[in-house]
């Protein structure tokens, strides 16, 4: 059969509310142009994540009803040791309540003033969180993956020649070198095994530790499996034991390929930094045997790696980002081509080619596709990683003005992506009434998150 199938049945259902393009504009003006201001009940369609949105398996719900609570010791945090340990190989297992707090931790003790951390793309609560030790985050990725339209099957991957460039300049200020798996920032682009394997060898050739950033670290192994030449007949869980055995460490959040609602982790093998780590947990987080989770978070995180590694869900999985592209594609809609594992990243810029940068048309764009069809997704561009200088307030852009449409896991079916598409569509069609955003308040780190906007004169 031709048909990839949702790979379960569905046996809860969550109602959605439907608004009118009328109730929607005086909606989006209440948020001041920031989706992140509407409240869900408003949204038909919720893309703008697909972190903590997943649909969690009966299994899981089924384990959280089981879970030990005790305050150190619990069952459950050695079931979900022992199930990351399989994955990661990695000694030391420490659970955060979610991906940033797995950063802040890891950042605290290695980052600081003087510091350069390179990665392909840092997420931005990664780049916050290095930033805020006054160290700095630095972007390798290829130069393929900084153009929407290029094809390369592996755009996540970092440029080694400039890594070693860096090396040669800097190498005794790099106190760890990482790599995003998938690189969300760059499209959901993957990074291909040789690649992982390369990056590792040149830091670790320097004595310098190699740390993953592997949130979607399943839909990183199908990539590899579906397009990297040697690993075809490999399973997931081995392609994903591959990518762990040249790291020296890893940060996760289980919001993602964890299909859990919360949780992470941080994982490291030298000891020494995982005593600093865990001490630094207990001050934070929590006791190092629940780190910030209830136990029957650690549960429903031990399932869901496990059933993220499964062959099934992933063809599924990758079927629906697919079959979402193509009706994009057929509409004449430039996204980040190939499209990664976890969304469609619209290019703003090619879809309102008559807004300047200055006017912000990824955001506009967002705007226009809530009002349109009630579809909420998040701008990844000017907004999130442009900046105002504190002392000349002159604005600086970011290199693409994307839209992400992120699909959570397990959530939605096939009609509902034909709706996307739709609304996508008819978006398109009268781009030309679209108008740009200028900023009327902005917070000085991670901007994108409480800023308001207007629209400029000209709309
Ligand atoms: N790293 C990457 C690559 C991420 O995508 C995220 C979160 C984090 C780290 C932080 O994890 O949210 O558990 O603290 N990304 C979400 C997103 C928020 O929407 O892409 P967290």
């Amino acid at each position: 059969m031709q048909t990839i199938i949702e790979p379960f049945k569905i046996k809860m259902v969550e109602p959605i509310r439907f608004t009118t393009p009328q109730e929607r504009a005086d909606i989006l003006r209440r948020a001041h142009y920031n989706p992140f201001h509407i409240h869900a009940e408003e949204v038909l369609i919720d893309l703008l994540t697909d972190s903590g949105t997943s649909a969690m398996s009966a299994a899981q719900w089924g384990a959280m009803m089981i879970a030990d609570e005790s305050y150190s010791g619990s069952r459950s945090f050695f079931k979900f040791e022992k199930v990351v340990r399989e994955i990661t190989g990695l000694r030391h297992i420490i659970p955060t309540h979610q991906g940033r707090a797995a950063e802040k931790i890891l950042f605290s003790v290695m980052g600081g003033a003087g510091k350069i951390i390179p990665s392909n793309n840092h997420f931005d609560t990664t780049r916050g969180n290095i930033e805020y030790t006054g160290a700095e985050a630095l972007d390798l990725v290829i130069d393929e993956g900084r153009i929407p339209s290029s094809q390369h099957p592996f755009k996540g991957n970092l440029d080694l020649a400039k890594l070693e460039s860096l090396l040669d300049r800097a190498a005794s200020q790099i106190p760890l070198g990482m790599l995003t798996v998938t690189n969300n920032t760059g499209g959901g682009q993957p990074v291909s095994m040789a690649n992982i394997r390369a990056v590792s060898e040149a830091l670790r050739r320097r004595g310098i530790p190699f740390f993953l950033d592997a949130c979607r670290f399943a839909e990183n192994a199908y990539f590899i499996k579906r397009r990297e030449p040697g690993y075809a007949d490999k399973t997931p869980l081995e392609i994903a034991q591959e990518m762990f055995s040249y790291c020296d460490g890893a940060t996760f959040s289980g919001k993602k390929d964890g299909l859990s609602n919360i949780g992470g982790f941080l994982a490291v093998n030298d000891d020494a930094l995982a005593e600093q780590a865990r001490n630094l947990l207990i001050l934070t987080e929590g006791f190092p045997t629940y780190g910030g989770l209830a136990a029957r978070d650690l549960e429903a995180l031990a399932i869901g790696i496990q059933e993220a590694l499964e062959e099934r869900y992933l063809d599924y999985r990758h079927a629906c980002v697919e079959y979402f592209a193509q009706k994009l594609r057929a509409g004449g809609i430039q996204i980040v081509e190939p499209p990664g594992g976890h969304a469609i990243y619209l290019d703003a810029r090619a879809f309102l080619p008559h807004l300047p940068v200055e006017q912000y048309p990824g955001q506009a764009l967002v705007c226009a596709l809530y009002e349109t069809g009630g579809v909420r997704g998040v701008e990844i561009g000017s907004v999130m990683f442009g900046k105002r200088d504190p002392q000349t307030g002159a604005e600086s852009y970011a290199q693409m003005d994307l839209v992400r449409l992120a699909l959570p896991r397990r959530v939605y079916t096939q009609s509902h992506v034909d709706y996307l598409g739709e609304v996508i569509l008819e978006t398109y069609r009268r781009r030309e009434e679209i108008g740009g955003l200028r900023f009327t308040y902005q917070a000085p780190i991670l901007r994108h998150f409480t800023a308001r906007f207007e629209p400029t004169a000209s709309a």
